[in-house]
């Protein structure tokens, strides 16, 4: 049982709970916080065969409940009838309306059929549901409803204006709901997670990684978590995580046309005329056959043990030779994750490198000098990212130098033992911006 700021209780034991959207994500980690504090549980989502994966797992976790599950989809007509109906007149203690998806993309060129599903699920049947449960519990003087909004719903969202729109009703509706409920010992809490890793920026079905708001992703453990808190102790709202809160309380304090450009650039699709690339070009003479040379390069996984700045390098998968072929690596101070996209044994090595919003592409070309003795090898490297103008003039004198002290570091791994000689340290390049 847990006692809430508002002198009722909810209560967990021998209670049912409802949890929509429980075949994943949030919903799916919501359902089993409830049952492991021993709530039994109506799980519900369209797909059966998830929904009986999450009802099994819960089960396997939580003997003492019972879990049961309907199908149904909230978007279509009889899909909110169709979980009443299973739900039939026992008392529910706890809803969880979780179940929702958005979409992604200017609003002119928007599915209208997508959209209108949208508003059904993420509102009318947050609605429909809390309009039949919180009458019993205002009654029994015992319960809460969790509903899932989003830190979307602190502003509008250009690009998401219907996803936004509808968070945003479900926040003010379970404000409303809670002062409302508050004196009956029930509560209404909003649970408003930012960017989160389950299956919803998937189910955008677009590419958003290139927004600032979606490139980065928070774990779902934490959100699940600062939920049922919130809702146990009666809050009206729960943002989790101090950043998510600054982002959404920030927005209170800007004239309103400023707060949804800001929101426009969080969101926006990529620039249609990106900035250009810094571009950036090192030759340097090694005292080593290609083919040592080569294999140098290659061999990623062993970076830190000649690559000054490399810290750390995690091989994720390999080819048909157990060769790297994506690696996550730390290249002071970024984390990059890399793959692999040319290996020719000995004459060039070229990865692509992305991380913090910025794309490399760097080709090395190795060349054998007659003798064979040494290798020329000439590095080319083009970034593009979100860097300001003033960045990108300290930025590629920065990238130059660091390229210049991998040739320096190369050149000492491939000649081991030997003291520097004064020709191969004699790394040569120059750097410059290219201009489209
Ligand atoms: N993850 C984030 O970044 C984030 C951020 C803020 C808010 N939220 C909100 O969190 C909630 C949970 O999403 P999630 O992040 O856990 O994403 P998710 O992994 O995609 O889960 C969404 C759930 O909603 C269900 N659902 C979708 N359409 C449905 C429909 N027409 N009828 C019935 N159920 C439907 C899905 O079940 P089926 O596929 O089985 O139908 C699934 O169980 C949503 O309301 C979402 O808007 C998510």
């Amino acid at each position: 049982m847990s006692r809430l700021v508002t002198g009722a209780a909810i209560h967990y034991k021998d209670r049912w709970g409802v949890v929509t959207g429980a075949s994943s994500g949030l919903g799916r980690g919501l359902a089993a916080r409830l049952a492991a504090r021993g709530m039994s549980l109506v799980l519900t989502g369209r797909n059966q065969a998830r929904l009986d994966e999450a009802a099994q797992e819960i089960r396997r976790a939580s003997p003492q409940v019972t879990v049961e599950t309907v199908a149904a989809d909230l978007a279509a007509p009889g899909g909110v009838s169709t979980l009443l109906a299973h739900v039939g007149d026992r008392p529910i203690e706890v809803l969880v309306n979780n179940a929702g998806f958005g979409s992604y993309g200017p609003f002119a060129d928007a599915d209208p059929g997508r959209e209108a599903d949208e508003v059904a699920v993420d509102v009318s049947a947050v609605v429909a549901l809390a309009r039949a449960f919180l009458p019993g519990m205002l009654e029994r003087h015992s319960g809460g409803i969790l509903n899932v909004a989003s830190t979307i719903a602190f502003q509008p969202a250009p690009y998401q204006a219907v996803y936004a729109a509808s968070k945003a009703f479900v926040l003010s509706f379970s404000q409303a709901l809670w002062a409302e409920a508050r004196a009956h010992g029930v509560t209404v809490t909003a649970l408003c997670p930012g960017p989160t890793r389950t299956g919803f920026v998937d189910a955008l079905r677009a590419d958003v990684g290139h927004t600032v708001i979606y490139r980065r992703l928070a774990d779902p453990e934490p959100v699940i978590e600062a939920g049922l808190q919130g809702l146990e102790e009666g809050r009206a709202v729960v943002i989790p995580g101090i950043r998510m809160r600054l982002i959404a309380e920030s927005g209170r304090f800007l004239p309103r046309e400023w707060l949804v450009r800001v929101s426009a650039r969080l969101l926006g699709p990529a620039r249609v005329s990106p900035r250009p690339p810094i571009v950036v070009h090192n030759e340097a003479v090694v005292p080593a056959p290609a083919e040592r040379v080569f294999d140098l390069l290659s061999d990623v996984g062993r970076w830190p043990s000649w690559y000054r700045a490399c810290r750390w390098v995690r091989v994720e998968s390999t080819d048909g030779a157990g060769r790297p072929a994506s690696f996550r690596w730390k290249a002071h101070p970024v984390e990059l994750h890399s793959t692999v996209v040319a290996a020719e044994r000995p004459h060039s090595f070229a990865i692509v490198a992305d991380g913090r919003g910025v794309h490399a592409e760097r080709v090395f070309r190795l060349r054998p000098t007659p003798d064979g003795l040494r290798t020329i090898v000439v590095s080319h490297e083009t970034q593009v990212g979100p860097m300001p103008w003033l960045g990108r003039f300290v930025l590629a004198p920065r990238l130059f130098r660091t390229n210049r002290a991998m040739f320096e570091d190369l050149t000492r791994a491939a000649s081991p033992g030997e003291a520097m000689p004064a020709a191969a340290a004699r790394a040569f390049g120059r750097d410059e911006l290219a201009h489209p």
